[in-house]
């Protein structure tokens, strides 16, 4: 029999690559998702996409008796993927008890039912936020943590504390921490993608809009950085690379192959780019003007961060494998489906 896997936040950008990967590889997924920062509609792509359609049920997981009444339906999950939470990093300074409350409260509802229900296996998504400005670049899992700069953050954090503490105190309950760097890029059918409501805060979303005609320029928040060209440097991964790096996670809990009972990985690419260089890619391998401009930097925003990938490439079997260019040419083929463009 398939093995089956709860995806909370399974309709939402991450999420919904992940469901279809672990449905090519054979695993029944069921959902669970508030829909608060996602489309029922995704259901429908991922069906056209797999042949499948996974099961959904919409509800807050920081909601314990939903979660409960979950947990005693459902009684054959074999691991979850919680994915589920608030991620603007302005707004949770604006609304930090929103934040702590939903992404702290849904993560020891599920661990609490996990330990009652005898469910094992729990794979997170973690952040590189948790790395701060690292002194040493690139950044491996030794590298130390360092304070959050926002309350989303510090979520992050937190969690990750939780899922180590738990599963010290249980026997029984294993946990993997996925720090993701720059998840962008969406799926080579153009059927699902990133779908921000609102301007979009993230860099990949606000050039395809603008590509697309929704905003009228990029701003380019900073070039007075210390790298090469003045503009900051992420480790941008393709969301369907990142989605796999699940899929290899839940594979080593399930086969019980963890070296202890809370692991952490670093999943980007090991290569850093500059703003200015994303968006010169994005220019040139699609053939479409972004116009953009710079201007301050933005509060908050860090200088320069890549991974070092070796852990998850020698203990996960895993390792990027999309280039950039490939990547940028998705997430416009994504766009321009969704806005109508030919
Ligand atoms: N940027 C711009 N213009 C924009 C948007 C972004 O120049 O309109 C720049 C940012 O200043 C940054 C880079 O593009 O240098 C990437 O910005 P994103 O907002 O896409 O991503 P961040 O690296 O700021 O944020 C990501 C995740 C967060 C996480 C954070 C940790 O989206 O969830 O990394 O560093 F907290």
């Amino acid at each position: 029999m398939s093995k089956q896997i709860l995806v909370t936040g399974g309709t939402g950008y991450i999420g919904s690559h992940t469901v279809v990967e672990l449905q090519n590889e054979g695993f029944d997924v069921v959902i669970v998702d508030d829909l608060s920062n996602s489309n029922i509609d995704v259901l429908d792509a991922i069906e056209k996409i797999t042949g499948k359609r996974p099961a959904f049920e919409k509800f807050n997981l920081a909601d314990r008796e939903k979660t409960n009444v979950f947990f005693e339906q459902y009684k054959n999950i074999d691991a979850v993927i919680h994915f589920a939470a608030y991620k603007a990093v302005g707004e949770s300074v604006q609304k930090p008890l929103e934040y702590y409350r939903n992404n702290l409260v849904s993560l020891m509802n599920l661990l609490e039912n996990m330990k009652k229900h005898r469910v094992s296996n729990l794979v997170f998504s973690s952040s590189c936020t948790v790395y701060g400005q690292p002194d040493q670049l690139p950044v491996t899992e030794s590298t130390p943590r360092k304070p959050a700069e926002s309350p989303y953050g510090n979520t992050k954090a937190v969690s990750e504390d939780i899922m180590r503490d738990f599963s010290h105190a249980n026997e029984g309950i294993n946990c993997i921490a996925l720090r993701y760097f720059n998840p962008i890029g969406a799926h080579p059918s153009a059927l699902i993608g990133e779908f921000p409501v609102g301007v979009p805060n993230n860099l990949v979303p606000f050039i395809t809009q603008t590509a697309a005609g929704l905003r009228d320029e990029l701003k380019i928040f900073g070039a007075d950085y210390d790298t090469p060209d003045g503009t900051a440097i992420r480790d941008y991964i393709n969301v369907v690379d990142l989605a796999k790096a699940h899929v290899v996670s839940i594979n080593r809990l399930l086969e019980n192959k963890q070296q202890s009972s809370y692991e952490f990985f670093n999943v980007g690419t090991g290569n850093g780019y500059s703003v200015m260089q994303l968006v010169k890619t994005f220019i040139k391998v699609n053939g479409v003007d972004v116009k953009y401009q710079i201007t301050d930097r933005r509060a908050g925003d860090i200088e320069k961060i890549w991974a070092d990938t070796t852990l998850a490439n020698e203990e996960l079997g895993w390792e990027a494998e999309k280039t950039l260019e490939e990547t940028l040419e998705s997430a416009w083929a994504w766009e321009k489906k969704v806005r109508n463009i030919k």
